[in-house]
């Protein structure tokens, strides 16, 4: 008859024992609020249906598919970022084609207003502006006045760009550089868009080639020219990202003095606040050490380190560690730390247990 093993093995899974708090719960202002459509999460200050998003934030989720509420017609939303104050939408292209007499016989600007409570403003940094043609002066306007119908831009920006090519010869996919493709960079500020082809400039050079031109947002690094985009679906849509921030105050300053519909929107522990950096108002986020939503309560969540161990009671030895981060409350005052019981036989596994904010 075998000897009963001496080894004995402690498996002490504390990712296991903690796991129930790196969930999304508490992304939403209230747990009866929806928290995510298709699969996409909608952390307050996003959200679906009254009471569920700050004013300016609202949300539909409409066939499994999430879009912004608030212009004339809802944007397509991929993504929602909290940490960076960001959304990536997807926006409709601007174009024109041509027919055989090489008049414009059909076109679209493309335009875009998703901001009637002004809260998005086109990311200057991620995004850039794109023009697809063959002898073609493409530029975007924006900065429309709000509330007015007809397209006044008495407080216009403009820019663009041309591009030129002679044949599909001297057209090469991956180069933007003004042959068939250009692009430029856009200005701080923009809350809206709408594409125009400068009709004077702009004319066809081949129906076969390039019969349509277009300008497009576009974020820099999803977008690469391909010459077959010269015949581009003109129902194809671009991903472009928008900068938001809570805007009823200018400043951080100015928030925390004065109570507004919302309130300050920092309502986490263990959050700053931040001015925007493209348009006014301010933005949250988890101060260091801390990830999660600064907008809900206890949103922030501290990092802890924790390890899980095998222990050869025999030998006294570690047999097998790995590690991970948990995620915990932040309320400092009442932190649910995990309690480990290790048999006091074996004191030297006491060692091995080590848990710290990082
Ligand atoms: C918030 O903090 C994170 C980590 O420090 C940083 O990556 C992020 O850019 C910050 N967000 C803003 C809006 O500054
Ligand atoms: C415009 O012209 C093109 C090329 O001749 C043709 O294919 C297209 O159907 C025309 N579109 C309209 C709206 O007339
Ligand atoms: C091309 O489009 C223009 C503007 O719609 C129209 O006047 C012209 O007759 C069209 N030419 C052909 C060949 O369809
Ligand atoms: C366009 O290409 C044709 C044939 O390749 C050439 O003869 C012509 O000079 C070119 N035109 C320009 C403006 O480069
Ligand atoms: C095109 O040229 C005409 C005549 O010179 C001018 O009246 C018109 O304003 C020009 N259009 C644009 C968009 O520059
Ligand atoms: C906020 O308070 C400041 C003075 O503290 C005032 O000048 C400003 O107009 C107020 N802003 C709003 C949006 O209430
Ligand atoms: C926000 O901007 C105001 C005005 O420019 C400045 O006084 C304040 O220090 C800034 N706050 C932060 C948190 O950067
Ligand atoms: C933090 O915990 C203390 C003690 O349990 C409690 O009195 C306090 O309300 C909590 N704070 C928050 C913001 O939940």
């Amino acid at each position: 008859m075998s000897k009963t093993p001496l080894i004995l093995l402690l498996l002490l899974q504390l990712l296991l024992l903690l796991g129930s708090d790196a969930s999304n719960a508490g992304q939403t202002i209230n747990a009866r609020c929806q928290d995510s459509c298709g699969g996409m999460p909608i952390p307050y200050p996003f959200g679906i249906g009254g009471g569920c998003f700050r004013p300016g934030f609202e949300m539909t989720c409409d066939g499994d598919q999430p879009f912004l509420v608030g212009g004339m017609k809802p944007t397509r939303v991929s993504r929602l970022f909290v940490e960076t104050a960001e959304a990536r939408v997807m926006l409709p292209i601007g174009w024109q084609c041509f027919n055989s007499s090489k008049e414009v016989n059909n076109s679209n600007t493309g335009d875009v207003e998703f901001n009637r409570d002004g809260v998005y403003r086109i990311s200057y940094t991620h995004n850039h502006f794109v023009v697809l043609g063959c002898n073609t002066f493409g530029y975007t306007g924006s900065h429309r006045n709000q509330g007015v119908d007809d397209y006044d831009y008495s407080e216009g920006y403009y820019t663009g760009c041309l591009c030129y090519c002679n044949d599909t010869a001297n057209v090469v996919s991956g180069a933007c550089s003004g042959v068939g493709c250009c692009n430029i960079d856009i200005a701080p500020g923009l809350s809206d868009n709408t594409v125009s082809f400068d009709e004077n400039y702009t004319r066809m050079i081949s129906l076969d080639f390039s019969p349509c031109d277009y300008a497009f947002l576009v974020e820099k690094e999803s977008y690469t020219f391909s010459t077959a985009d010269l015949r581009m679906d003109v129902h194809r849509t671009m991903p472009v990202r928008l900068d938001w921030a809570i805007r009823d105050n200018p400043t951080c300053g100015e928030a925390k003095k004065n109570e507004t519909q919302g309130g300050f929107a920092c309502v986490s522990d263990n959050s700053d606040c931040l001015n925007s950096t493209n348009g006014p108002g301010y933005v949250c986020n988890c101060s260091m050490g801390y990830e999660g939503n600064p907008y809900v309560a206890n949103g922030c969540k501290g990092k802890l380190y924790a390890m899980s161990m095998s222990v050869n009671v025999q030998t006294n030895t570690l047999a097998m560690a790995s590690a991970g981060t948990i995620w915990v409350p932040t309320n400092a005052s009442a932190p649910r730390v995990p309690t480990v019981l290790i048999p006091s036989k074996i004191p030297a596994t006491q060692n091995f247990l080590s848990q710290h904010r990082l």
